[in-house]
């Protein structure tokens, strides 16, 4: 289905967009409405072309396009990528290049910065483990990130090309998981055994979170991305007050997804626990 393009003027107000390949931007989703739960939100999921994990770099680059432009002419100013694979391979080339021809007013922000910035006050060691799809850890995004904001934390990444999978065909919680989980981990922690920070540099990540608890070991402190996205936006937020007056605050969330509708509500009311009425929608 075709939506028609939101009406946006100048003074127009819109929900705050947040888009990702699938369902794991859920994770993000859910903590930036319990801190924010007053702002509108307007929810993309590219869930008929996700994984985008294993797509090459102008592929990430060109549906995550496609997904910001969709969330712009539905009216929202300002879109956070809950997606690592996308903020790592896109988000910088839209806001070099791209938002200037659509709107040099609009915005969009990722996840890698705000979980890069907190990393480093967490770690004591000095070394940070990082468990991201392939995509996000051949970017090395996390590595310039870090580096760049503390210098002397060395970050050591391995990818989890099956752990995407797992989430969005329902077998986290499933025994069969358990030896995808442990193998990731043992093979992070034999390459740096200092390591006391790991990064879920992936947002369907949390929802293996019980099972990663399980086969970390207790000295080391699993990090998902949700709450300090959420802290980071809110801080955004309060000092960016002429992005705030744009943003719609109706304590509204909509959702959008490129599959079947039906699908996608099914799976989404399992993730948030709540009743989802999807609309889908076409990107190109
Ligand atoms: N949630 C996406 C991320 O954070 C999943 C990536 C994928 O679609 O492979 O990287």
């Amino acid at each position: 289905m075709t939506l028609p393009p939101h009406s946006l003027t100048a003074t127009a107000t819109g929900p705050i967009g947040v888009f990702d390949s699938g369902f794991g931007g859920l994770t993000v989703l859910q903590e930036i409405r319990a801190r924010l739960p007053h702002y509108d939100y307007l929810f993309l999921g590219d869930n008929a072309r996700a994984p985008y994990g294993g797509h090459s770099f102008d592929v990430v680059y060109q549906y995550t396009l496609q997904g910001v432009e969709a969330l712009f002419e539905q009216g929202c100013h300002l879109v956070i990528l809950a997606c690592n694979t996308a903020s790592a391979k896109a988000l910088r080339t839209i806001q070099q290049h791209d938002l200037e021809k659509i709107d040099p007013n609009r915005r969009v922000l990722g996840v890698i910065r705000p979980t890069a910035e907190i990393v480093g006050h967490l770690t004591t060691t000095r070394h940070v483990g990082l468990l991201a799809t392939p995509g996000t850890i051949s970017s090395k995004s996390y590595d310039m990130e870090i580096q760049k904001l503390h210098p002397d934390v060395k970050v050591t990444g391995v990818a989890c090309p099956m752990w995407v999978p797992l989430v969005e065909n329902f077998e986290y919680d499933k025994p069969g998981a358990d030896y995808f989980v442990k193998a990731k981990i043992d093979e992070l922690m034999e390459r740096d055994r200092q390591i006391d920070v790991m990064i879920l540099g992936c947002t369907h990540f949390p929802f293996l979170l019980p099972k990663i608890a399980h086969y970390l070991p207790t000295c080391v402190k699993a990090i998902s991305q949700g709450q300090y996205v959420a802290e980071q936006l809110e801080d955004y937020l309060h000092r960016h007050q002429e992005m705030d007056c744009k943003c719609s605050k109706g304590g509204s969330c909509r959702y959008l997804t490129t599959e079947d509708s039906e699908i996608f509500n099914k799976t989404a009311r399992l993730f948030l626990r709540e009743d989802v009425n999807a609309m889908q929608i076409v990107l190109n």
